[in-house]
């Protein structure tokens, strides 16, 4: 696809390389990424030797179609110790390519990278995207910190918030893909989480309907005691409704802060979804490794692989542990989180039934004062808008608070749905 911007002299290699969906590949660097070791079917697709590779940067099967910024991206992350996932199109010793979806972690002493055959239709959209960049990279010059900045900006207009959570949305994609095309059943713990991403989103509007109804009554109360004053004498009950009502709306407005964190700046939903990504890559992450590990082994004992090889597979063993763990810790806080915003919700509701009924109570004081009160009647339609609006949007936040309970509840490892249980009954 981007041949024509590749200006070295391998450019003109246009067959693929052959690595079958079947086949998974991992390859361990140290902490500057100059490889350490790896498995038999790394060392195969690239075609070099074993005292080729060991020793050599891995840039040694760099394609030159890979945009630098997607490099930088992968760097800056996992020097901060956060596992990535990337598209990576490699060269192999006789020119050929081989796409690859590479998933880079780190560990004691460097990293690890677990590649699978890319096949989904994510795929086909990375693939456009970085012959774009390639072409900006050239065009423009830009340094490889300036593509990387890019490529983000792309992805945020792709509706991905993060780098991070394009690599999630990706592993999970490659993985489902795979699975079709190995006619594997779905994941369904990975399904659920997927599910969950959608569930997320509707919950955030419905919390950002709720802020905007709070800001509309905002004002009633002061018209209100307008109207009131202009009722004198007869208003006086009216101002005093007026006032409870915006004392309980103060209260049940500081009562909206359960739905922000981070001083206010980010609404919880927000920062659960950051978290359902992360939980999403962790989990494909750890199917992968689980695979990947029993791949090695079997090799091992097999005696297919090099001598001392049961060190990579004890790294590999470390890393699906880590994995699931960290998954499942990440998913028990999106469980206490979204629980702990059921309950927002509804106290919230009970504090808007105490309001209601001060609405009531007005209602019921403009018909004593009869016609003498008909400037009061666009306020109370007003506050009456106000409560159906707040009753649906409070109902529709609690079904979908237990919605995601239920796909994390479904999602979790297996090893921690115990720990769900035993949280949420103490947690009531
Ligand atoms: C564990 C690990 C695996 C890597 N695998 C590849 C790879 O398969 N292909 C590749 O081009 N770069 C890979 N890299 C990135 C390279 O280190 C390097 O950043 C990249 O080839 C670009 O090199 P350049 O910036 O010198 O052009 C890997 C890095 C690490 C840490």
């Amino acid at each position: 696809m981007s041949l024509q911007y590749s200006t070295t002299s391998f450019a003109a290699h246009k067959d693929e390389a052959p690595f079958a969906v079947a086949e998974l590949f991992f390859s361990r660097t140290d902490d500057r990424g100059v490889i350490a070791a790896g498995n038999e079917v790394f060392r195969r697709i690239s075609e070099y030797s074993w005292e080729e590779l060991v020793g050599a940067p891995h840039k040694i099967i760099r394609h030159p179609d890979v945009p630098k910024g997607v490099f930088y991206i992968l760097w800056e992350r996992i020097k901060k110790g956060l596992a990535t996932g990337a598209y990576v199109k490699n060269r192999a010793k006789d020119g050929r390519y081989y796409w690859v979806y590479a998933i880079v972690s780190p560990v004691e002493g460097g990293y690890v990278s677990v590649r699978l055959k890319p096949t989904s239709k994510v795929f086909e959209t990375a693939k456009a995207a970085y012959a774009e960049f390639l072409e900006q990279e050239e065009q423009d010059g830009l340094t490889p910190e300036q593509s990387a900045a890019a490529i983000r900006t792309k992805l945020r207009e792709l509706g991905f918030p993060t780098y991070g959570a394009f690599s999630s949305y990706a592993i999970a994609q490659e993985m489902h893909a795979r699975d079709l095309a190995l006619s594997r059943v779905e994941d369904s713990r990975l399904k659920s989480l997927k599910n969950l991403l959608p569930t997320l989103k509707s919950l955030d509007e419905q919390q950002k309907s709720l802020f905007d109804s709070f800001a509309k009554i905002r004002g009633i109360p002061s018209n209100m005691r307008i109207v009131a004053s202009r009722l004198e004498p007869a208003g006086g009950p009216i101002s005093a409704i007026s006032q409870n009502y915006r004392l309980m709306s103060d209260e049940v407005t500081n009562h909206l802060g359960g739905f922000r964190v981070e001083n206010g700046n980010r609404t919880l939903t927000e920062s659960v979804m950051a978290r359902v990504y992360q939980g999403l890559f962790m989990m494909a992450a750890s199917r992968l490794q689980r695979e990947v590990k029993e791949v090695a082994t079997e090799a091992l004992t097999g005696g297919a692989e090099q001598e001392g090889f049961h060190q990579e597979v004890e790294v590999l063993t470390k890393l699906l542990d880590d994995y699931t763990l960290e998954a499942g810790g990440v998913l028990l806080s999106v469980f206490n989180d979204v629980t702990a915003l059921a309950r927002s919700a509804k106290d919230l509701r009970q504090l808007v039934t105490g309001l209601d009924s001060i609405r009531v109570l007005c209602r019921v004081e403009a018909g004593r004062l009869g016609a003498q009160s008909v400037s009061l009647t666009p306020v109370i339609d007003q506050l009456d808008t106000f409560h159906v609006e707040i009753d649906k949007t409070l109902e529709q936040i609690l079904a979908l608070a237990d919605k995601i309970k239920t796909l994390v509840e479904a999602a979790m490892p297996r090893s921690f749905s115990g720990s769900l249980q035993y949280h949420a009954a103490g947690r009531r």
